[in-house]
Protein backbone atom coordinates (compact mmCIF):
# COMPACT_ATOMS: atom_id res chain seq x y z
CA UNK A 1 0.00 0.00 0.00
CA UNK A 2 1.38 3.57 -1.22
CA UNK A 3 2.14 5.91 2.38
CA UNK A 4 -0.50 8.08 3.62
CA UNK A 5 -0.38 12.06 2.47
CA UNK A 6 -1.93 15.02 3.43
CA UNK A 7 -2.48 17.98 0.80
CA UNK A 8 -2.38 21.51 2.13
CA UNK A 9 -4.01 24.19 -0.51
CA UNK A 10 -3.17 28.00 0.90
CA UNK A 11 -5.97 31.05 -0.47
CA UNK A 12 -3.56 33.88 1.07
CA UNK A 13 -6.57 36.52 0.45
CA UNK A 14 -9.14 38.07 2.87
CA UNK A 15 -11.78 40.54 2.85
CA UNK A 16 -10.15 42.86 5.76
CA UNK A 17 -7.48 42.07 7.98
CA UNK A 18 -7.69 41.09 11.28
CA UNK A 19 -6.09 42.92 14.34
CA UNK A 20 -4.66 40.26 16.15
CA UNK A 21 -3.60 37.94 13.11
CA UNK A 22 -0.03 37.25 11.61
CA UNK A 23 -1.06 34.28 8.97
CA UNK A 24 -0.28 34.97 5.45
CA UNK A 25 -3.43 36.79 4.50
CA UNK A 26 -3.82 39.74 2.31
CA UNK A 27 -6.56 42.39 1.13
CA UNK A 28 -6.64 42.55 -2.74
CA UNK A 29 -9.52 44.86 -4.82
CA UNK A 30 -9.74 41.93 -7.47
CA UNK A 31 -8.45 38.48 -7.56
CA UNK A 32 -8.20 37.14 -10.64
CA UNK A 33 -9.75 33.57 -9.78
CA UNK A 34 -8.76 31.76 -13.27
CA UNK A 35 -5.29 32.72 -13.30
CA UNK A 36 -4.83 31.31 -9.80
CA UNK A 37 -6.62 28.41 -9.87
CA UNK A 38 -4.39 27.71 -12.83
CA UNK A 39 -1.43 28.15 -10.79
CA UNK A 40 -2.53 25.94 -8.08
CA UNK A 41 -3.55 23.39 -10.46
CA UNK A 42 0.47 23.47 -11.69
CA UNK A 43 1.79 23.75 -8.63
CA UNK A 44 -0.41 20.70 -7.23
CA UNK A 45 1.26 18.68 -10.13
CA UNK A 46 4.59 19.87 -8.97
CA UNK A 47 3.94 18.86 -5.20
CA UNK A 48 2.92 15.23 -6.83
CA UNK A 49 6.18 14.90 -8.49
CA UNK A 50 8.30 15.79 -5.27
CA UNK A 51 5.81 12.89 -3.10
CA UNK A 52 5.16 10.55 -5.87
CA UNK A 53 2.76 7.17 -5.24
CA UNK A 54 0.85 8.45 -1.87
CA UNK A 55 -2.48 7.64 -1.13
CA UNK A 56 -4.23 11.49 -0.16
CA UNK A 57 -5.91 10.76 3.33
CA UNK A 58 -6.66 14.53 3.56
CA UNK A 59 -7.17 17.57 1.38
CA UNK A 60 -6.54 21.32 3.99
CA UNK A 61 -8.40 24.68 2.17
CA UNK A 62 -6.21 27.09 4.99
CA UNK A 63 -5.95 30.60 4.61
CA UNK A 64 -7.00 33.87 4.32
CA UNK A 65 -10.15 32.94 3.77
CA UNK A 66 -10.47 29.45 1.68
CA UNK A 67 -14.73 30.81 1.74
CA UNK A 68 -13.48 33.09 -0.51
CA UNK A 69 -12.24 30.81 -3.43
CA UNK A 70 -14.88 30.23 -6.37
CA UNK A 71 -16.21 27.06 -5.63
CA UNK A 72 -15.45 25.99 -9.17
CA UNK A 73 -11.58 26.42 -7.99
CA UNK A 74 -11.76 24.41 -4.92
CA UNK A 75 -13.51 21.65 -6.78
CA UNK A 76 -10.72 21.71 -9.51
CA UNK A 77 -8.35 21.40 -6.96
CA UNK A 78 -9.57 18.60 -5.46
CA UNK A 79 -10.16 16.98 -9.07
CA UNK A 80 -6.64 17.30 -9.89
CA UNK A 81 -5.27 15.68 -6.26
CA UNK A 82 -7.37 12.89 -7.08
CA UNK A 83 -6.10 12.52 -10.80
CA UNK A 84 -2.41 12.70 -9.54
CA UNK A 85 -2.71 10.43 -6.58
CA UNK A 86 -4.26 7.33 -5.11
CA UNK A 87 -6.96 8.92 -2.75
CA UNK A 88 -8.91 6.78 0.22
CA UNK A 89 -12.32 6.83 -0.41
CA UNK A 90 -13.39 8.54 3.19
CA UNK A 91 -10.78 11.35 2.45
CA UNK A 92 -11.22 13.94 4.75
CA UNK A 93 -11.96 18.00 3.17
CA UNK A 94 -12.05 20.11 4.95
CA UNK A 95 -12.39 24.41 4.52
CA UNK A 96 -11.80 27.34 6.62
CA UNK A 97 -14.64 29.71 6.38
CA UNK A 98 -15.59 33.03 7.56
CA UNK A 99 -19.45 33.12 9.33
CA UNK A 100 -20.81 35.84 7.43
CA UNK A 101 -24.12 34.92 5.22
CA UNK A 102 -21.84 35.71 2.07
CA UNK A 103 -19.56 33.01 2.82
CA UNK A 104 -22.33 30.87 3.63
CA UNK A 105 -23.78 31.25 0.22
CA UNK A 106 -21.58 28.94 -1.18
CA UNK A 107 -22.20 26.10 1.22
CA UNK A 108 -23.83 24.42 -1.22
CA UNK A 109 -21.42 24.73 -3.93
CA UNK A 110 -19.07 24.28 -1.25
CA UNK A 111 -20.65 20.86 -0.85
CA UNK A 112 -20.75 19.73 -4.50
CA UNK A 113 -17.41 20.30 -5.56
CA UNK A 114 -16.30 17.75 -2.98
CA UNK A 115 -16.12 19.61 0.37
CA UNK A 116 -16.98 17.66 3.34
CA UNK A 117 -15.59 19.47 6.43
CA UNK A 118 -15.95 22.76 7.32
CA UNK A 119 -14.62 24.78 10.12
CA UNK A 120 -15.61 28.64 11.11
CA UNK A 121 -14.05 31.42 12.66
CA UNK A 122 -16.58 32.64 15.01
CA UNK A 123 -14.38 33.89 17.37
CA UNK A 124 -16.29 35.33 19.86
CA UNK A 125 -20.08 35.42 20.47
CA UNK A 126 -20.42 39.23 22.12
CA UNK A 127 -20.53 42.15 19.99
CA UNK A 128 -18.11 43.87 21.48
CA UNK A 129 -15.70 41.25 21.63
CA UNK A 130 -16.68 40.72 17.68
CA UNK A 131 -16.25 44.46 17.07
CA UNK A 132 -12.34 44.65 19.25
CA UNK A 133 -10.98 41.50 16.84
CA UNK A 134 -12.18 43.52 14.02
CA UNK A 135 -14.39 40.77 12.76
CA UNK A 136 -17.20 41.62 9.94
CA UNK A 137 -20.02 39.07 10.79
CA UNK A 138 -22.40 39.63 13.83
CA UNK A 139 -22.53 36.45 16.34
CA UNK A 140 -26.56 35.66 14.32
CA UNK A 141 -24.79 35.56 11.31
CA UNK A 142 -22.06 33.49 12.54
CA UNK A 143 -25.01 31.16 14.41
CA UNK A 144 -26.92 31.16 10.47
CA UNK A 145 -23.99 30.13 9.13
CA UNK A 146 -23.20 27.43 11.56
CA UNK A 147 -26.67 26.18 11.20
CA UNK A 148 -26.21 26.22 7.12
CA UNK A 149 -23.12 24.37 7.38
CA UNK A 150 -24.50 21.61 9.58
CA UNK A 151 -27.25 21.52 6.46
CA UNK A 152 -24.39 21.47 4.31
CA UNK A 153 -21.72 19.36 5.57
CA UNK A 154 -20.81 15.82 7.44
CA UNK A 155 -18.74 17.51 10.25
CA UNK A 156 -18.12 20.95 11.10
CA UNK A 157 -16.21 23.22 13.66
CA UNK A 158 -15.60 26.39 14.87
CA UNK A 159 -12.96 28.62 16.43
CA UNK A 160 -13.41 31.09 19.40
CA UNK A 161 -10.46 32.98 20.82
CA UNK A 162 -10.44 33.66 24.59
CA UNK A 163 -8.63 35.23 27.23
CA UNK A 164 -9.46 38.67 25.18
CA UNK A 165 -8.77 41.89 27.22
CA UNK A 166 -11.14 42.42 30.27
CA UNK A 167 -12.52 38.73 29.86
CA UNK A 168 -13.01 37.41 33.05
CA UNK A 169 -12.90 33.78 34.21
CA UNK A 170 -16.54 33.87 34.93
CA UNK A 171 -16.97 35.87 31.39
CA UNK A 172 -15.67 33.25 29.26
CA UNK A 173 -17.54 30.11 31.58
CA UNK A 174 -20.93 31.80 30.31
CA UNK A 175 -19.31 31.61 26.63
CA UNK A 176 -18.34 28.64 27.31
CA UNK A 177 -21.62 26.82 27.71
CA UNK A 178 -22.87 29.25 24.62
CA UNK A 179 -20.47 27.62 22.57
CA UNK A 180 -21.42 24.05 23.63
CA UNK A 181 -25.15 24.61 23.35
CA UNK A 182 -24.01 25.30 19.10
CA UNK A 183 -21.20 22.84 19.06
CA UNK A 184 -21.05 19.71 16.70
CA UNK A 185 -18.49 17.11 17.20
CA UNK A 186 -15.58 19.55 17.09
CA UNK A 187 -13.94 22.84 18.70
CA UNK A 188 -11.02 25.01 18.44
CA UNK A 189 -10.38 26.95 21.38
CA UNK A 190 -7.13 29.81 21.13
CA UNK A 191 -5.78 31.67 23.75
CA UNK A 192 -5.57 35.33 22.25
CA UNK A 193 -1.71 35.63 21.20
CA UNK A 194 -0.12 38.92 20.78
CA UNK A 195 1.80 38.39 17.52
CA UNK A 196 4.78 40.35 16.44
CA UNK A 197 3.81 42.44 12.72
CA UNK A 198 0.34 42.71 13.77
CA UNK A 199 -1.65 46.00 14.57
CA UNK A 200 -2.53 44.28 18.43
CA UNK A 201 1.13 43.95 18.59
CA UNK A 202 1.53 48.04 18.39
CA UNK A 203 -1.83 49.06 20.08
CA UNK A 204 -0.62 46.67 23.02
CA UNK A 205 2.79 48.29 22.90
CA UNK A 206 1.26 51.47 23.85
CA UNK A 207 -0.99 50.42 26.28
CA UNK A 208 -4.51 50.57 24.23
CA UNK A 209 -5.66 47.03 26.45
CA UNK A 210 -4.11 45.06 28.48
CA UNK A 211 -4.58 41.32 28.61
CA UNK A 212 -5.86 39.10 31.80
CA UNK A 213 -2.85 37.84 33.56
CA UNK A 214 -0.99 34.59 33.52
CA UNK A 215 -3.09 33.40 36.64
CA UNK A 216 -6.51 34.32 34.98
CA UNK A 217 -5.69 33.11 31.38
CA UNK A 218 -4.15 29.82 33.59
CA UNK A 219 -7.38 29.12 35.27
CA UNK A 220 -9.63 29.79 31.91
CA UNK A 221 -7.29 27.25 29.91
CA UNK A 222 -8.01 24.81 33.18
CA UNK A 223 -11.82 25.33 33.15
CA UNK A 224 -11.98 24.86 29.25
CA UNK A 225 -10.11 21.66 29.37
CA UNK A 226 -12.51 20.55 32.30
CA UNK A 227 -15.72 21.75 30.82
CA UNK A 228 -14.76 20.27 27.50
CA UNK A 229 -14.13 17.02 28.55
CA UNK A 230 -17.53 16.75 31.02
CA UNK A 231 -18.76 17.12 27.50
CA UNK A 232 -18.19 14.81 26.07
CA UNK A 233 -15.22 16.59 23.54
CA UNK A 234 -12.21 16.55 25.66
CA UNK A 235 -8.95 18.05 24.35
CA UNK A 236 -7.33 15.64 21.95
CA UNK A 237 -4.70 18.86 21.11
CA UNK A 238 -3.72 21.88 23.05
CA UNK A 239 -6.52 24.05 21.70
CA UNK A 240 -8.68 21.08 19.83
CA UNK A 241 -11.54 19.60 21.05
CA UNK A 242 -13.20 16.86 19.77
CA UNK A 243 -15.66 13.91 20.62
CA UNK A 244 -13.71 10.22 19.80
CA UNK A 245 -12.90 9.95 16.29
CA UNK A 246 -14.05 13.00 15.25
CA UNK A 247 -10.32 14.35 15.15
CA UNK A 248 -9.23 17.01 12.05
CA UNK A 249 -7.45 14.20 10.37
CA UNK A 250 -5.32 16.88 8.80
CA UNK A 251 -4.29 18.45 11.64
CA UNK A 252 -3.12 14.91 13.22
CA UNK A 253 -1.08 14.10 10.09
CA UNK A 254 1.12 17.34 11.12
CA UNK A 255 1.04 16.46 14.68
CA UNK A 256 1.69 13.27 14.17
CA UNK A 257 4.66 14.10 12.15
CA UNK A 258 3.46 12.42 8.92
CA UNK A 259 4.01 13.39 5.39
CA UNK A 260 2.46 16.48 3.63
CA UNK A 261 2.79 18.61 1.01
CA UNK A 262 1.62 22.28 0.85
CA UNK A 263 0.65 24.32 -2.24
CA UNK A 264 0.05 28.01 -2.74
CA UNK A 265 2.01 31.18 -1.50
CA UNK A 266 3.57 30.83 2.48
CA UNK A 267 2.28 26.59 2.37
CA UNK A 268 4.77 24.10 4.05
CA UNK A 269 5.38 20.30 2.82
CA UNK A 270 7.55 17.95 5.20
CA UNK A 271 7.86 14.27 3.30
CA UNK A 272 10.15 11.42 3.49
CA UNK A 273 11.55 11.16 0.01
CA UNK A 274 10.85 8.37 -2.02
CA UNK A 275 14.95 6.53 -2.51
CA UNK A 276 16.40 8.94 0.08
CA UNK A 277 18.98 7.76 1.51
CA UNK A 278 18.56 6.41 5.57
CA UNK A 279 15.95 8.94 7.41
CA UNK A 280 15.00 11.83 6.22
CA UNK A 281 12.30 14.16 5.41
CA UNK A 282 12.07 16.65 2.46
CA UNK A 283 11.20 20.35 3.50
CA UNK A 284 9.37 22.68 1.58
CA UNK A 285 7.82 26.17 1.80
CA UNK A 286 6.64 27.76 -1.19
CA UNK A 287 7.16 31.98 -1.60
CA UNK A 288 4.88 34.45 0.69
CA UNK A 289 3.97 36.90 -1.35
CA UNK A 290 1.08 36.48 -3.08
CA UNK A 291 2.05 38.03 -6.25
CA UNK A 292 5.59 36.96 -6.45
CA UNK A 293 4.15 33.08 -5.70
CA UNK A 294 1.69 33.32 -8.96
CA UNK A 295 4.84 35.05 -11.44
CA UNK A 296 7.13 32.01 -9.62
CA UNK A 297 4.70 29.18 -10.74
CA UNK A 298 3.43 30.72 -13.92
CA UNK A 299 7.54 30.75 -15.16
CA UNK A 300 8.70 27.77 -13.38
CA UNK A 301 5.73 25.66 -12.63
CA UNK A 302 5.91 26.00 -8.68
CA UNK A 303 6.61 28.98 -5.69
CA UNK A 304 9.20 26.77 -4.16
CA UNK A 305 11.59 29.71 -1.82
CA UNK A 306 13.34 26.84 0.03
CA UNK A 307 13.71 23.12 0.07
CA UNK A 308 15.98 21.18 1.98
CA UNK A 309 16.61 17.40 3.91
CA UNK A 310 15.61 17.02 7.81
CA UNK A 311 17.72 14.84 9.39
CA UNK A 312 19.29 13.66 12.73
CA UNK A 313 18.53 15.46 15.29
CA UNK A 314 16.44 18.33 13.58
CA UNK A 315 13.94 15.37 12.34
CA UNK A 316 13.67 14.70 16.82
CA UNK A 317 13.29 18.18 17.83
CA UNK A 318 10.19 18.25 15.43
CA UNK A 319 8.80 15.31 16.06
CA UNK A 320 8.93 16.39 19.73
CA UNK A 321 7.26 19.72 19.63
CA UNK A 322 4.48 18.50 16.97
CA UNK A 323 3.89 14.80 18.97
CA UNK A 324 3.74 16.35 22.32
CA UNK A 325 1.23 19.13 21.57
CA UNK A 326 -1.16 15.60 21.29
CA UNK A 327 -2.99 14.32 24.12
CA UNK A 328 -2.31 10.81 22.75
CA UNK A 329 1.16 11.77 22.82
CA UNK A 330 4.11 10.16 20.55
CA UNK A 331 3.62 6.74 19.56
CA UNK A 332 7.17 5.33 20.50
CA UNK A 333 7.54 3.29 17.66
CA UNK A 334 6.32 5.67 14.88
CA UNK A 335 8.62 8.17 16.26
CA UNK A 336 11.74 5.50 15.79
CA UNK A 337 9.89 4.54 12.43
CA UNK A 338 10.00 8.56 11.12
CA UNK A 339 13.61 9.49 13.04
CA UNK A 340 15.29 6.39 13.31
CA UNK A 341 15.84 6.61 17.04
CA UNK A 342 13.61 5.56 19.92
CA UNK A 343 12.19 8.85 21.94
CA UNK A 344 12.47 7.32 25.26
CA UNK A 345 16.23 5.95 24.67
CA UNK A 346 17.43 9.21 22.36
CA UNK A 347 16.35 11.61 25.33
CA UNK A 348 17.64 9.45 28.25
CA UNK A 349 16.46 8.71 32.16
CA UNK A 350 18.44 11.40 33.44
CA UNK A 351 16.16 14.09 31.29
CA UNK A 352 12.85 12.28 31.39
CA UNK A 353 12.63 11.31 35.35
CA UNK A 354 12.81 14.79 36.73
CA UNK A 355 9.84 15.91 34.29
CA UNK A 356 8.03 12.92 34.97
CA UNK A 357 8.35 12.94 38.67
CA UNK A 358 7.19 17.48 38.34
CA UNK A 359 3.84 15.67 36.51
CA UNK A 360 4.70 17.06 33.24
CA UNK A 361 5.52 13.66 31.42
CA UNK A 362 4.14 10.64 31.00
CA UNK A 363 6.16 7.44 29.79
CA UNK A 364 4.30 4.18 29.14
CA UNK A 365 5.17 1.06 27.04
CA UNK A 366 3.89 2.49 23.74
CA UNK A 367 3.65 6.40 24.29
CA UNK A 368 5.25 9.21 25.39
CA UNK A 369 3.12 12.31 26.86
CA UNK A 370 2.42 15.42 28.09
CA UNK A 371 0.32 15.69 30.90
CA UNK A 372 -1.98 18.84 30.88
CA UNK A 373 -0.29 20.42 33.18
CA UNK A 374 3.12 19.71 30.67
CA UNK A 375 1.23 20.25 27.48
CA UNK A 376 -0.55 24.22 29.05
CA UNK A 377 3.36 25.21 29.23
CA UNK A 378 4.47 23.45 26.60
CA UNK A 379 7.72 25.45 25.41
CA UNK A 380 9.37 25.24 28.77
CA UNK A 381 8.76 21.51 28.66
CA UNK A 382 10.74 21.69 25.06
CA UNK A 383 13.15 23.50 26.41
CA UNK A 384 14.27 21.29 28.68
CA UNK A 385 14.04 18.37 26.98
CA UNK A 386 15.95 19.39 23.84
CA UNK A 387 18.63 21.76 25.32
C1 LIG B 1 -6.29 30.98 9.46
S1 LIG B 1 -7.32 31.49 10.75
C2 LIG B 1 -8.98 31.13 10.26
C3 LIG B 1 -9.52 31.32 8.98
C4 LIG B 1 -10.58 32.33 8.70
N1 LIG B 1 -9.99 33.33 7.88
C5 LIG B 1 -11.20 33.07 9.87
O1 LIG B 1 -10.66 34.06 10.31
O2 LIG B 1 -12.28 32.68 10.26
C6 LIG B 1 -7.24 30.21 11.95
C7 LIG B 1 -7.70 30.53 13.35
O3 LIG B 1 -6.61 30.90 14.16
C8 LIG B 1 -7.05 31.64 15.25
N2 LIG B 1 -6.12 32.76 15.47
C9 LIG B 1 -5.50 33.49 14.53
N3 LIG B 1 -4.70 34.42 15.10
C10 LIG B 1 -4.81 34.26 16.44
C11 LIG B 1 -4.23 34.89 17.59
N4 LIG B 1 -3.38 35.91 17.45
N5 LIG B 1 -4.56 34.45 18.82
C12 LIG B 1 -5.41 33.43 18.96
N6 LIG B 1 -5.98 32.80 17.94
C13 LIG B 1 -5.70 33.19 16.69
C14 LIG B 1 -8.45 32.13 14.94
O4 LIG B 1 -9.38 31.50 15.78
C15 LIG B 1 -8.64 31.68 13.52
O5 LIG B 1 -9.95 31.31 13.24
S1 LIG C 1 -8.21 35.78 11.16
FE1 LIG C 1 -8.93 34.93 9.25
S2 LIG C 1 -10.10 36.60 8.25
FE2 LIG C 1 -8.88 37.52 9.83
S3 LIG C 1 -7.04 38.18 8.72
FE3 LIG C 1 -6.60 36.17 9.66
S4 LIG C 1 -7.04 34.72 8.07
FE4 LIG C 1 -8.02 36.67 7.46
Amino acid sequence: MSAPLGVYVHWPFCKSKCPYCDFNSHVRDGVEQKRWRAALLKELEHAAREAPRRRVETIFFGGGTPSLMEPATVGAVIERTKALWDTAAEVEITLEANPTSVEAGHFAALAEAGVNRVSLGVQALDPPSLRFLGREHSADEAITALEMARRHFTRTSFDLIYARPGQTVEAWAAELERALGLAGEHLSLYQLTIERGTRFFTDHARGAFTLPGEEEAAAMFELTQERLAAAGRPAYEISNHARPGAACRHNLIYWRYQDYVGVGPGAHGRFAESGGQGVTKRATRRTSGPEAWLEAVERQGHGTAETSLVTGQDLVEEALMMGLRLAEGIDRSSFAAVTGAEPVATLGEARLAPLVAAGYLEVDATHLKATAAGRQRLNALLERLIA
